[in-house]
């Protein structure tokens, strides 16, 4: 299960995050942006409380998140997402989970780990800003669902038909937000038209 978020800002700024002569400066910046138009569509079924808060001039019946919230990056690239995220929530606790895709077989290889005690009873938000294959995306949930997570979204920027299909026979029901479902991959297992390798475009590596 998948949502593409078409509204017209998020779309003008992939028009510039995908452009090769975007350098790593501007290109961080419009991630962080196009982190928070789609976080913020991701975060809409999150549950609020009541509390009552004191204005100048009355007791106002306001709604505040009610929910403990976990955001975990997939390094590197999900680093990328995390200002964006927090500036939406603030208080959430974060995780990492270091996966490269082994050159040769293009799966996931785990080199890092590191998860907030008590995952279980929030919400986990796994940040990367591309799902090719799918592969990394399935290991970080897998390593969630060992940990006890049962309420977990997917935010990232740039998809394609793949990597929504290997996600969503391992995990149904892991709903994906992204910005843009591309029309697919490369031989070399790069999204087409995609906006290349998202690790090296955001850190000026190479
Ligand atoms: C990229 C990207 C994802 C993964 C997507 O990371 O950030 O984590 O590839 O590919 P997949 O869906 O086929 O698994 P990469 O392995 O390039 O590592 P990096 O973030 O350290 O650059
Ligand atoms: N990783 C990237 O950074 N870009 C792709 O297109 C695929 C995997």
């Amino acid at each position: 299960m998948y949502e593409e978020i078409t509204h017209p800002c998020v779309q003008h700024k992939l028009a510039l995050i995908r452009n090769v002569e975007t350098g790593h400066k501007k290109f961080r910046e419009l991630a962080t942006e196009i982190t928070m138009f789609v976080c913020y569509e991701a975060l809409k079924k999150l549950s609020v409380k009541e509390v009552d808060v004191e204005t100048p001039v009355a007791t106002a019946k306001c709604h505040v998140i009610a929910e403990d919230i976990v955001v975990v990056p997939i390094l590197r690239a999900g680093v990328g997402m995390l200002d964006g995220i927090l500036s939406l929530v603030p208080s959430a606790r974060v995780g990492f989970v270091g996966l490269y895709r082994d050159e040769k077989t293009k799966e996931p290889v785990t080199y890092y780990e590191r998860m907030p005690r008590e995952v279980k009873g929030g919400v986990c938000i796994i940040v990367d800003p591309m799902i090719a294959t799918g592969g990394s995306t399935v290991a970080a949930i897998d390593l969630l669902k060992q940990q006890g997570a049962t309420k977990i979204v997917v935010v990232c920027v740039v998809t394609c038909p793949e990597g929504v299909k290997r996600v969503a026979d391992a995990h149904p029901d892991v709903q994906i937000y992204a910005a843009s479902v591309d029309a697919g991959l490369n031989e070399k297992k790069y999204i087409v038209p995609g906006l290349g390798d998202a690790g090296d475009r955001l850190f000026g590596t190479s």
